[in-house]
């Protein structure tokens, strides 16, 4: 089975790498690696390829930023000739960005089978670009596997067969396993002088949260108590970086004596930063799942989440963007131990799963 495994963003390599280590080690699979070039700075794109030993991209279509129309038509420009020239049996897309819907669309148009993992997670906020993304690929494509039991509801209520689904677990957790014994060997809590359960973790680069400066003034507010007693990492997506340089916002948290300002970190250091924090503050949706795993709190700056498994089962809280709710959430995790459990088939297996499924549904094709 010929298959273009499609990477683009900075969470789709954790999520590439176990996948395409199982189909590796199947002698059925012939899978290529194509980097779209969504992501492309070093820190951005290169450490995970170091840090997750992921082989270098067969096909990289390098279209870097741009808006959401001409980045997403740009991969799809570049993807096509990809496509005809490989003749592939499947097109294999993770997660929700555009390098995801962009590939599915090219693979749809050209009869290419479609698959998608992580497919089926739903905000119900159309006004999230991820929304969009995570919608119309799933409605073209050919299997889909779900994470969460949330997922398969909104599939089935959406109208997909349901031999088209499969529950499978979460890839990004097999990422996280299979990574966890040489995370602890970082030396990220010494470099920055943190001690195991004495620090938070902040991240933040939604536009929702970094694009409009009264939102963003507004957690820096609450993340300016916080760190008065307790000292904060805050690793800086580029684009946040920018918009807090823009509105002054920078030189305020620069002043803040338990403020640690960093360039993104690579994998490894970032899941030993995770691990050993008391509390982590993010309005990513892959660090949800992380930390329900690692059991460490997670407050999620957003009113809504795709992945409500990590609140029913794990260690997340939707916090919104207020700052008295920010700080009220903090105060009650900082007093309390939270009740959490691991959610079934996130055991470090899912990649497996699919490459045993996506070969019988081949070979029965
Ligand atoms: C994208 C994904 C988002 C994911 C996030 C992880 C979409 C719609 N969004 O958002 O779902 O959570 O990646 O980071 O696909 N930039 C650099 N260097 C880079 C990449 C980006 O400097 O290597 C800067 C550029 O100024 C760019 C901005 O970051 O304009 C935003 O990058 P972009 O890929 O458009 O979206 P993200 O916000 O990273």
């Amino acid at each position: 089975m010929k298959v273009l495994n499609v990477c683009g963003a900075r969470p789709n390599f954790m999520k590439i790498a176990p996948l395409m280590r199982a189909f590796q080690q199947r002698a059925d699979y012939d899978a290529r690696l194509v980097h779209t070039g969504q992501h492309y700075d070093e820190a951005m794109s290169k450490a995970f390829f170091d840090d997750l030993n992921l082989p270098r991209p067969d096909i990289n279509l390098e279209v870097g930023s741009a808006s959401h129309a001409v980045q997403t038509a740009r991969i799809m420009e570049r993807f096509e000739p990809v496509c005809l020239d490989e003749r592939p049996d499947a097109v294999l897309v993770v997660g929700d960005v555009n390098s995801t819907i962009a590939c599915a669309l090219v693979a749809a148009k050209l009869h290419i089978a479609i698959i998608h993992v992580e497919a089926g997670l739903r905000s119900f906020d159309r006004t999230m670009p991820e929304e969009v993304n995570r919608v119309l690929t799933d409605a073209i494509s050919d299997l889909l596997f779900v994470t969460e039991p949330s997922g398969v509801e909104n599939l089935t209520r959406e109208g997909v067969p349901a031999d088209r689904i499969h529950l499978v677990g979460n890839v990004m957790i097999d990422t996280l396993r299979a990574q966890q014994a040489l995370a602890e060997q970082s030396d990220v809590l010494a470099r920055l002088e943190l001690t195991p359960r004495g620090y938070g973790v902040l991240t933040l680069h939604r536009p929702a949260t970094v694009d409009d400066p009264a939102v963003l003034g507004g957690v820096c507010d609450a993340f300016e108590r916080i760190q008065a007693e307790l000292p904060l990492a805050f690793p800086l997506h580029p684009r946040t970086r920018n918009n807090m340089r823009q509105s002054g916002i920078l030189a305020r948290l620069e002043a803040m004596p338990g403020m640690r300002l960093l360039d993104p970190l690579g994998y490894l250091d970032f899941l030993k930063l995770t691990s050993s924090a008391a509390v982590v503050l993010t309005d990513s949706g892959g660090i949800q799942e992380e930390t329900t795993v690692l059991g460490v709190p997670c407050l999620t700056l957003r009113e809504n989440t795709e992945r409500p498994i990590t609140i029913d089962q794990g260690t997340n809280q939707l916090v919104g963007v207020a700052p008295d709710r920010i700080l009220g959430a903090f105060e009650s995790v900082r007093k309390g131990e939270l009740e959490h459990r691991v959610p079934d088939l996130w055991d470090g297996q899912a990649a497996e799963r699919i490459a045993d499924v996506m070969l019988k549904w081949h070979t029965a094709r």
